[in-house]
């Protein structure tokens, strides 16, 4: 994280001219400071402090663009409200990977623009892989014109610009690229947990699903250089963080385009070797790139969580092939038990999509005999949903909808019977949970994970939180448990 002193300082060492910068991340540091003299002036006008709230939809990238969003606009001076409703600047990052993603945003918009009426200081952002669509930005700028500043992906680290521009031209900025080289590195960011935290290893997608839309809206597979995501890992370590999560669409393919190229398995093995950090989890991983590197690097290591996420898709061949998934039943199977036999005690996750067009009621029996065959710790099921510009989108043979959602329910029982078999058989163990919350429901109770990413309640409070503790684990109730610290 970079501290507010020290961009303050760079900022001085700027803020003699008046033009702003052309590299980033000063660029942003001058606008950053132009928009906090705005916000300082506003809050004097108003006697209140101005407030913002981020709104984040669908993936773990997504939330960690939000953690940098949040952290330009504490620089900014804004501070974080309970609500949309009340805040003064309102961001959505949004989500388009399914239909019902984008469904969600039409109507909070409705819903705010009450809000926005009675609040004159309100704006609202519109941000994310939503807004790569054109058909998207369109309509928001036809049907939705109090929306004030509307920007994607590739251009997210230009958000204190953005808004310098907003604030200044008092109308709606749309600022949208189709694709970028650039990793813009050192902006504010402003962690969700103190003692955990998400850092991006890569950006966009190579792969091209054939049902997927994120390539289109995240572009081109960009790899962050490894010196970069050591320091900064390095740096949250120093500010209290025990436990990374290695983000990325498809991380098995981390380094392959570097100028000076480096596998996935060499940059786990040099996060390991940083002291005190003490878990080091990944997602996603492909399962077409998953290398014998990687496993032994995963057998041996102190560090990483038993817990692999390895999205199937579909567990038909055929299917498969249509999907461009580049790889077929026996070698999903094949690669999981050689990831078992390396890692005996690893949990596996997945992503299963049903009704991709054509899918007969013998492909979807094949995926069951994946579900039955790997028994998956946990799995998110999805409904086919038709992204417009992907090629499956084109597709003729549309599953009817009635008969994907009766295999959905068979799937999701068959997954979740399996998923409560797995974790009971935990019961009566030992583990160690690191404490993340205090139990929402119940204040005398605290919440945390196990390695294998499993949740765990047990009696503590907030002295626990950010630490790594024995448990017991006393019951098991489904998907979670009940445990008990020992001392
Ligand atoms: N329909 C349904 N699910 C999808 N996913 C990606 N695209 C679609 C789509 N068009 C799912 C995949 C992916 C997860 C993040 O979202 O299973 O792994
Ligand atoms: Fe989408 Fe496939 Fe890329 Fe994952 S690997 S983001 S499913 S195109």
């Amino acid at each position: 994280m970079i501290e507010e002193k020290k961009w303050k300082e760079i900022f001085n060492n700027i803020e003699d001219s008046d033009v702003p910068p052309t590299t980033e991340p000063e660029r942003q540091y001058y606008y950053i400071e132009k928009v906090r003299q705005i916000v300082d002036r506003k809050k004097e006008e108003l006697g209140r402090p101005l407030t913002y709230k981020t709104v984040t939809l669908g993936c773990q990238m997504n939330a960690r663009d939000s953690e940098k969003l949040c952290g330009t606009l504490k620089a900014m001076g804004y501070e974080e409200a309970e609500t949309e409703e009340t805040a003064d600047f309102v961001i959505y990052n949004t989500c388009t990977v399914r239909e019902n993603a984008n469904n969600k945003v039409y109507g909070r918009l409705g819903y705010l623009n009450g809000f926005k009426k009675k609040n004159p200081h309100m704006m609202i952002a519109l941000c994310g892989c939503m807004m790569q669509e054109e058909k998207v930005v369109e309509k928001i700028c036809r049907s939705y014109p109090f929306v004030d500043l509307i920007f994607g992906t590739h251009n997210i680290f230009k958000f204190a610009e953005l808004t310098a521009n907003v604030l200044e031209q008092q109308k709606m900025v749309v600022d949208i690229w189709d694709g970028t080289d650039q990793i813009v590195e050192k902006l504010p960011n402003e962690r969700k947990f103190r003692f955990k935290s998400g850092v991006n290893i890569m950006f966009g997608c190579n792969n091209f699903c054939s049902y997927c839309i994120v390539p289109y809206v995240r572009g081109r597979e960009r790899s962050r250089k490894p010196e970069e995501i050591i320091r900064e890992i390095r740096e949250f370590v120093a500010d209290g963080v025990i436990e990374v999560m290695l983000l990325g669409q498809n991380v098995n393919s981390y380094g392959k385009n570097l100028e000076h190229p480096v596998s996935f398995a060499q940059l786990l093995t040099e996060i390991e070797k940083i002291d005190g950090l003490q878990r080091i989890r990944f997602m996603t991983s492909h399962p077409k790139d998953l290398s014998d590197e990687l496993i032994e690097v995963m057998s041996k290591s102190k560090k990483i969580c038993k817990h692999l996420h390895l999205p199937l898709q579909s567990g038909s061949s055929r299917i498969l092939k249509i999907m461009n998934r580049h790889y077929d039943k026996e070698q999903y199977l094949t690669l999981v038990d050689k990831i078992r036999k390396a890692v005996p005690d690893i949990a596996i996750t997945t992503d299963i999509i049903v009704g991709f067009p054509g899918e007969t009621e013998e492909d979807f029996e094949e995926t069951m005999d994946v579900v039955r065959r790997v028994r998956y710790d946990s799995a998110f099921t999805f409904i086919y949903s038709k992204r417009t510009g992907t090629p499956a989108a084109d597709m003729e043979n549309q599953v009817p909808e009635t008969i994907v959602k009766r295999r959905f329910d068979r799937l999701l029982k068959e997954v979740q019977a399996i998923a409560a078999e797995k974790a009971e058989a935990l019961t009566g163990q030992v583990q160690e949970v690191l404490v993340e919350s205090i139990n929402h429901q119940d204040s005398s109770l605290v919440t945390g994970r196990l390695s294998n990413n499993s949740v765990v309640h047990l009696p503590g409070d907030a002295d626990l939180i950010g630490r790594i503790v024995p448990v017991r684990l006393e019951e098991c109730r489904g998907f979670y448990y009940y445990g008990k610290e020992i001392r």
